[in-house]
């Protein structure tokens, strides 16, 4: 193949990639995201196989084979909620290719055109200790991330006094040793960058809480992409320093919008110490409290909601949880039926990761035109009859509001309380992710649902044909 034909394809490519991350930006274009982004693939991995240079297939074609035996098995049987560690997973993979690929490069300078051994150009060690440096603190800091999400690692931040000095200290090792390694291409310098940067991924994350996890898994997808970027300049490959690029500022712009959900300045996930009580997590902790809270069944809720002219849903991490939003769709449709306005809010933090509700919404046909984002639905609760909590907790919670006291303080909410009735489907009085307790569970306008979100939505549909 031509250099100009591989450097067009690669230029369309790219421009694939940029159309895909622009589909992916709302939900009604995500589906021909999704196809940019695999055409742009597609056309990526065609031109870099037929390009010069190759000389054998086998195992570039054993690798396709088993990494898309295993890619196809977890695509087919993970479950939605896992997506954040699955993620975090396959992103300490991509930084451990850039080590693998920087070190490839180093043992067989040739192949690449970066020099000969013991005379590799400078400029292209110091992208390859860039690349090394990124991908191996992704690397460790991604298992971390993974391992937190997954409960294997306790979700409490592990912190101890001086830790910033001793990160410092790391980072300037690392620099110290960054700059012998490109003067003396020493072998075993590599392997102390390497060794030096793993501890640093683990010690920038160990400190950081669980609830700030999908910020972290956010922010090493942007790593991830730089150090692609990095290694793209090393191979000369104009395409993956694109790529990586877009990646690294797509990561990066997607944490800056996590903080600004959840009202907390990026230096402040990094530093740690949020969501620090232990039993915080998918499960939440118990409340202490023995304050009498009015609790109704499915035929209770289905009468009240019967009553209403203006209904608000509000989805959060359990109906993920449950997968409760097909049965909510259908409870949905026979509000409309009678004659019932009903619109879903969604809070740019309820879930577990960017976009979480709207994917599950769109999974169960809810037509985009009643999906409302909170600045534009805030306002209406006060005029709705019933605000439909299903499965949110912390999205909800004055303390956000009130308390200057709460690690929730000064997120932005959904302002359910200002709803005559407030219906909290849960299973229990357990908090949500960030652990602090929700004073709305106790109102007197406020009427928790136990039990699970899907069996409870079902309930209530049955009942709603009786009333
Ligand atoms: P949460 O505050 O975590 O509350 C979810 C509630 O769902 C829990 O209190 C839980 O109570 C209930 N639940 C769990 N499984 C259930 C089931 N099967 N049936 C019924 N209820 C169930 O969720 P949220 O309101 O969506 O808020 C999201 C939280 O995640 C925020 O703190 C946010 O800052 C954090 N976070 C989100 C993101 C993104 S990007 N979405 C990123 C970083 C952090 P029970 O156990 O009593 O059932």
């Amino acid at each position: 193949m031509s250099v100009n034909l591989e450097a067009f394809l690669y230029l369309v490519a790219s421009i694939c990639f940029i159309m895909s991350l622009h589909g992916l930006s709302s939900a009604k274009t995500s589906k021909m995201g999704n196809l940019y982004g695999m055409v742009g693939m597609a056309l990526a991995v065609g031109t870099a196989l037929m390009g010069n240079g190759l000389s054998s297939y086998s195992f570039i074609a054993g690798g396709i084979i088993i990494g898309g035996v295993i890619g196809t098995f977890i695509a087919r049987t993970i479950k939605m909620t896992a997506l954040p560690q699955l993620v975090a997973a396959f992103h300490s993979l991509v930084g451990l290719s850039a080590v693998f690929v920087a070190y490839a490069a180093y043992q067989a300078p040739e192949a690449y055109s970066i020099g000969a051994a013991g005379s590799i150009y400078r400029s292209s060690l110091f992208e390859m200790t860039l690349g090394t440096i990124i991908g191996a603190i992704t690397f460790t800091g991604s298992i971390v991330a993974f391992g937190k999400l997954q409960g294997l690692i306790k979700g409490k931040p592990l912190t101890f006094a001086g830790q910033h000095f001793v990160n410092a200290a790391l980072g300037g090792a690392i620099f110290l040793m960054g700059t012998i390694f490109v003067l003396s291409e020493s072998h075993l310098i590599f392997w102390v960058i390497v060794a030096l940067s793993f501890v640093l991924g683990l010690m920038l994350i160990l400190p950081i809480g669980g609830a700030d996890m999908p910020v972290v898994v956010s922010m090493l997808n942007s790593y991830s992409g730089w150090a692609a970027a990095g290694i793209g300049f090393t191979l000369h490959n104009n395409l993956l320093i694109i790529t990586g690029a877009l990646v690294g500022s797509s990561g990066a712009i997607l944490s800056y919008i996590m903080c600004k959900g959840m009202n907390r300045s990026f230096f402040s996930v990094i530093l740690g110490g949020f969501g620090n009580d232990d039993s915080a997590g998918p499960e939440g902790m118990k409340a202490i409290e023995d304050r009498p809270v009015k609790s109704g069944s499915a035929e209770d809720a289905a009468f009240i909601v019967s009553q209403a002219q203006n209904v608000i849903i509000v989805p959060g991490y359990g109906m993920a949880v449950a997968q409760a939003q097909h049965a909510l769709k259908e409870m949905t449709d026979q509000l409309k039926k009678a004659g019932i306005n009903v619109k879903y809010a969604i809070h740019p933090v309820a879930g577990r990761m960017p976009g979480h509700m709207n994917v599950l919404l769109a999974e169960a046909n809810v037509p985009y035109e009643d999906v409302f984002e909170l600045e534009d639905i805030n306002s209406d609760f006060s005029n709705c009859d019933v605000a439909f909590v299903i499965g949110a907790n912390d999205v909800t919670n004055p303390a956000a509001k009130t308390d200057p006291t709460s690690p929730i303080f000064g997120m932005p909410i959904l302002e359910v309380e200002k709803a005559k009735t407030v219906l909290f489907i849960k299973r229990s009085m357990a908090a949500g992710y960030a652990g602090v307790e929700n004073e709305l569970f106790f109102r007197p306008n406020t009427m928790m649902l136990f039990g699970d979100a899907k069996k409870v939505t079902e309930d209530l549909s049955k009942a709603l044909h009786d009333v």
